[in-house]
């Protein structure tokens, strides 16, 4: 049964995931065979694992009877499922007591297995996907390829349900009005620039100077620690649509967040971001900008929970993919949001 509030159509978020492709991880992110990462979606857990150096990408559940194979959002695990056995490697199923599956076509059984594809060195998934990858992404395919040639690992996962509609989380990542009320004193403090936005088809990237003089020259003192050869020297911030966005400041460190709609709750978004670090020169740059990175992560995580913070007392039928009746000229990009929306 469909339902309907206010125009938000339940199916939305399941159509949507299927249809476009989402950033899921970086190459560098699962080095090593049996890494994986988790992330719950609108038709369950889909997991991505690196099988000795291939990327799968399947449904977290056993082809035998169905049970879940990974438990947590990030780590290094066997392929193996608890109940009775079955084990994925070198690209297939290998099936403990096999003779026994007499009266049924074993051959058969395989990983329920997703598409993937690669725009530079990020991964990106597709369940039955309208449109090649390069024609979804369109003009922000080449800033997601020269980024990813400089990305060298991860050092944060944080992942947890928002208390509210997906579209609503999406909305407040795509304007940079509420900045000042709710980001005081972490965000606030660059003192960004109206600066410029470009559309590319269904995408968009939001380039603006940092406007607080000290931490410009602070943050571009630290260029001489990195080996990068991409950058936008302010914040910028690319939205992938329908659910990611990538941001940065300074282009040492890339945020990547999913804003996945739930699978049973319409009030609720499963949200994950992750703190990707750029090439550094050598070691020694390495331990100066240790600390750089952990506050990164720190200041994050602070600066999601603050965007949280205002998302949880925005009711689910505040949001409809009508046109904004009352809108700044800081959300011209909701007014996109909501016409792709409507698109279906
Ligand atoms: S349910 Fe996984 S091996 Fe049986
Ligand atoms: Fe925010």
């Amino acid at each position: 049964m469909r339902r309907l509030l206010r125009g938000f159509d339940m199916d939305l978020g399941t159509k949507l995931f299927q249809k476009y492709w989402h950033m899921v991880c970086h190459r560098n992110e699962l080095p090593n065979d049996g890494d994986f990462l988790r992330f719950k979606t609108p038709i369950g857990d889909v997991v991505i694992f690196n099988d000795g150096g291939d990327y799968v990408a399947f449904d977290n559940r056993c082809a035998h009877r169905g049970t879940l194979i990974y438990l947590t959002d990030f780590g290094n695990q066997a392929n193996t499922c608890k109940y009775h056995g079955w084990t994925f490697k070198s690209g297939k199923l290998i099936i403990p007591s096999v003779e026994q599956f007499k009266g049924c076509d074993i051959a058969k059984a395989d990983l329920r297995r997703y598409r993937l594809d690669w725009c530079g060195d990020f991964l990106f998934l597709g369940v039955a996907p309208e449109k090649d990858l390069y024609a979804q992404l369109d003009g922000v395919a080449q800033y997601i390829e020269n980024i990813s040639f400089n990305i060298s690992g991860r050092v944060d996962v944080s992942a947890y349900e928002y208390e509210c509609a997906w579209p609503l989380a999406l909305e407040n990542a795509l304007e940079p009005y509420h900045i000042g009320m709710v980001h005081p004193g972490t965000l606030a403090t660059l003192k960004l620039e109206d600066g410029v936005n470009t559309f590319h088809g269904a995408n968009s990237v939001w380039q603006a100077p940092v406007g607080d003089v000290r931490i410009k020259k602070q943050l571009g003192r630290l260029g001489s620690f990195f080996n990068i050869d991409y950058a936008y020297e302010g914040y910028m911030s690319i939205f992938m649509f329908p659910f990611t966005m990538i941001s940065s400041t300074f282009g040492y460190s890339y945020s990547v967040q999913n804003f996945f709609p739930h699978k049973t709750r319409n009030d609720r978004t499963n949200f994950m971001s992750r703190l990707l670090t750029c090439n550094v020169k050598d070691e020694h740059a390495q331990k100066i900008v240790q600390p750089f990175f952990e506050s990164s992560a720190k200041v994050n995580r602070m600066v999601f929970e603050e965007d949280h913070s205002i998302c949880k007392i925005m009711p689910t039928d505040s949001w409809s993919s009508e046109p904004l009746e009352f809108i700044s000229e800081q959300e011209v990009k909701i007014a996109h949001f909501r016409d792709l929306c409507r698109a279906g």
